[in-house]
């Protein structure tokens, strides 16, 4: 299978760039060049470009058989830059789609979709969205696009609602949010793999003891999460904020500390 992974040259992309590239002939898309590794794994050529521009999403899409879309800011900034860089990217690389007859794209989404949601016992794939940031209203309206696109023209998704992808847990919210590397390249190897009709929606985290996110959507794929971020709960210490960043399933970004104006980048 011949994939285009779009931000190649990221955290994410460069982690499954390496544990994928036995199995698929990759294609890299990012706006700066691949490294080291990544730079070898990639076997199916790089493009540096930027993909929310038309023209280098098509000639990125020509010839793939699926997209793995993780290009982004993967943080909170003013909301052009979130438009450009979530929407304006999924827009683009789904167009390109269209025109290729390219039709399944694996979507990078995040929990800041649903950032803002009170933590229950269990946080379903069917909650409303509930956006913390300008980030994650990039990836609710992100995901609007997968659903139209799959109305539209048939093309099946899975939106991965990412947890906290690290090598290895690093608060006590992680220890619920937590996504291994290898468990990153399980649930990947699923979402290409899945018989999707429209849209999937899963939690992309670890198989973690303190779960709060319904892993069952995901397992339905056939992503079976082996890693448990319980293995690292006796070297993470506590710390004042650990409640406030458990109190809402977007943590850190329901916090004043995120609030920015729309069109400056101040805090
Ligand atoms: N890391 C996490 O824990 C996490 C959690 C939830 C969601 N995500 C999402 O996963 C994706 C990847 O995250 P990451 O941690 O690897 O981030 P990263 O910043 O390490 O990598 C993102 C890459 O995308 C590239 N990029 C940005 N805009 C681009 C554009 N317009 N065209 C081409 N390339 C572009 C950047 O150059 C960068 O190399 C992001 O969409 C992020 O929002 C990450």
């Amino acid at each position: 299978m011949r994939l285009l992974i779009t931000g190649a040259s990221g955290h994410i992309g460069g982690v499954l760039s390496t544990r994928l590239h036995d199995e698929y002939d990759i294609r890299g898309l990012d706006l700066r060049p691949p490294e080291g590794d990544v730079d070898e794994a990639i076997g199916g050529g790089f493009i540096v470009g930027d993909c929310s521009d038309p023209e280098v999403a098509n000639r990125a899409v020509e010839g793939v058989d699926a997209v793995v879309h993780l290009a982004g800011i993967a943080t909170e900034t003013d909301l052009p830059a979130i438009l450009s860089t979530h929407v304006e990217t999924t827009a683009a690389l789904l167009d390109a789609m269209v025109s290729h007859g390219v039709d399944r794209m694996v979507y990078a989404s995040s929990n800041h979709a649903v950032g803002m949601t009170a933590r229950s016992a269990l946080l379903t794939n069917d909650v409303a969205p509930r956006p913390d940031t300008f980030y994650g209203v990039g990836k609710v309206a992100a995901e609007g696009l997968l659903s139209l696109y799959a109305d539209r023209f048939g093309i099946s998704s899975v939106a991965m609602r990412i947890g906290s992808f690290l090598e290895r847990p690093e608060t006590r919210r992680g220890l619920s949010t937590w996504l291994s590397y290898d468990d990153c390249a399980r649930m990947v190897r699923a979402a290409l793999t899945a018989d999707v009709v429209g849209v999937a929606t899963i939690y992309g985290i670890s198989n973690n003891t303190d779960a709060w996110w319904d892993l069952a959507p995901g397992r339905a794929l056939g992503y079976h999460p082996q890693d448990d971020a319980a293995a690292f709960a006796a070297t993470i210490p506590t710390r004042a904020e650990d409640d406030i960043e458990g109190a809402r399933v977007g943590g850190p970004l329901t916090t004043k500390e995120f609030h920015l104006p729309a069109f400056g980048k101040s805090r």
